[in-house]
């Protein structure tokens, strides 16, 4: 299928785009490479994004409220970055309203926003995952952790925006982990249950797919650097930088074995309970001795992942995403870039837990303002317009790119890239793509 076969595509189509991450941005600067020459718009989007794409003047936390805009406004396609927006149910009011959405349902969301049903479904479909129980109530979490003894993983089973998630090595602090989460309520109700669950052991690995009601497309491979610096020492970030594809995982066959084992079983188990899953399904692996086990779902695509997945793109993601919407993904050949990708993200000084904001970004020419693949790639994140100049308005400044035939020509150009950014305080690590085994 192409351009001018069977996709029922407008000219020039009008798309929303939703979010105002890295991730949002490099969804922004590929669709603005598409042939069929979308408007697009964003809600709210960040600076970097502004100069690709118009501001919807409607809120984006409100699903009603944008879905109406998105109709009266003409929308052709609505683009859902994050997960709170698919939580909240943007897709049925978008759908609901006449929209066309990218993402998948609140019910098929379900998959990253309960821990708990995606540990039953997988369960129940033989997905590989570990070992786990769910509690509601917190002296019967306390006792399992007492029982289940040390290293073990305590789960808030709702979103927590990727800090509900302990991996504790003593059953002092798996206990006190319950008692933040079940008894202070430190991230609200997300911790109304918990997930307890067996640690794995292994390396980490981000698989996503493309999926329609009958298809399902793997992208490569890639590998999130989460920790705040080299050698994976200090806290848990968002995420500070990130590769693909990762070539041992490529050389394994994981993609494929991840779809015959993972994906499809658990595709499977939705469809059993009347759910259809359309979007991005992002599977968070543990590659294990015994092949690899499901960490996580997400229901989008993954940031900073989506950085270094999207420049591989070779065919138009407009198209995926339309052939997404009408279930034509098996008529259209989604084809990638040989060679690698990587980009590396610059965070604020007290990043992640005090990000300090508002110092002026120095920034070189091309901020993936234009779509030109050829110039330096810088996905905005924390960024802002203040008074005609750039400022840092968030934890995860930005994000530089690369792309090149081997890894380490794409980690080059990302990096020199890099050292032509400046503000106060900013901080990147410098071994992006340096743990590429399995
Ligand atoms: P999540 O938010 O579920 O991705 O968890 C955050 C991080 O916790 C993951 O990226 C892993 O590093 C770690 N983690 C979560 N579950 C497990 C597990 N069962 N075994 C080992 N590490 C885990
Ligand atoms: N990179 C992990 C995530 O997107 O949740």
């Amino acid at each position: 299928m192409t351009a001018e076969g069977t996709l029922s595509m407008p000219t020039a189509p009008r798309v929303l785009i939703v979010g105002g991450g890295g991730r949002e941005h490099a969804i922004a600067w590929k669709l603005a490479q598409s042939p069929h020459r979308p408007r697009l718009w964003m809600a709210p989007g960040n600076a970097g994004m502004a100069a690709l794409c118009e501001r919807a003047e409607v809120t984006a936390d409100d699903p009603g409220a944008l879905a109406r805009w998105a109709a009266t406004e003409g929308m052709d396609l609505v683009v859902v970055g994050p997960e709170q927006p698919l939580a909240d149910g943007l897709v049925d009011a978008c759908l609901a309203a006449g929209v066309r959405a990218f993402g998948p349902t609140q019910a098929a969301a379900q998959l990253e926003t309960s821990k708990a049903f995606a540990k039953y479904l997988m369960q129940h479909a033989g997905v590989p995952t570990a070992p786990f129980e769910v509690h509601e109530d917190a002296e019967a979490a306390l006792d399992a952790v007492r029982r289940l003894g040390a290293p073990i993983v305590v789960k808030a089973d709702g979103l927590a925006a990727g800090k509900g998630v302990i991996v504790a090595e003593t059953v002092e602090e798996a206990e006190a982990a319950v008692r933040r989460l079940m008894v202070e309520r430190r991230f609200g109700d997300a911790g109304a249950r918990v997930v307890l669950e067996r640690k794995l052991q292994g390396t980490e690995l981000s698989q996503m797919f493309f999926v329609d009601a009958e298809t399902v497309v793997a992208m490569p491979p890639a590998r999130d650097h989460k920790r705040l610096l080299d050698g994976d020492r200090g806290p848990n970030t968002g995420g500070m930088g990130a590769f693909a594809p990762v070539e041992a995982a490529v050389e394994a066959g994981i993609p494929a074995q991840v779809e015959a084992t993972i994906v499809r079983p658990t595709l499977r188990a939705l469809r059993e309970e009347g759910i259809i899953y359309r979007g991005v399904l992002y599977a968070g692996l543990m590659i294990t001795a015994d092949g690899p086990q499901v960490i996580e779902f997400n229901v989008r695509f993954g940031d900073p992942e989506t950085q270094a997945i999207l420049p591989l793109l070779r065919t138009d993601l407009l198209e995926v995403m339309w052939a997404v919407t009408d279930d034509q993904l098996a008529h259209l050949p989604v084809a990638w870039h040989s060679g690698a990708a990587a980009c590396v993200v610059a965070a604020a000084e007290g990043y992640p837990d005090k990000p300090r904001t508002g110092h002026p970004i120095e920034v070189p020419g091309g901020t993936a303002d234009s779509a030109a693949a050829s110039e330096p790639i810088i996905f905005h994140a924390g960024t802002a317009l203040r008074d005609g100049r750039l400022v840092t308005a968030g934890g995860r400044v930005l994000a530089t790119a690369g792309t090149g035939d081997t890894l380490a020509q794409a980690l080059s150009v990302a990096y020199e890239t890099m050292r032509k950014v400046h503000f106060e305080g900013m901080h990147y690590r410098t071994d992006i793509g340096s743990t590429t085994g399995l």
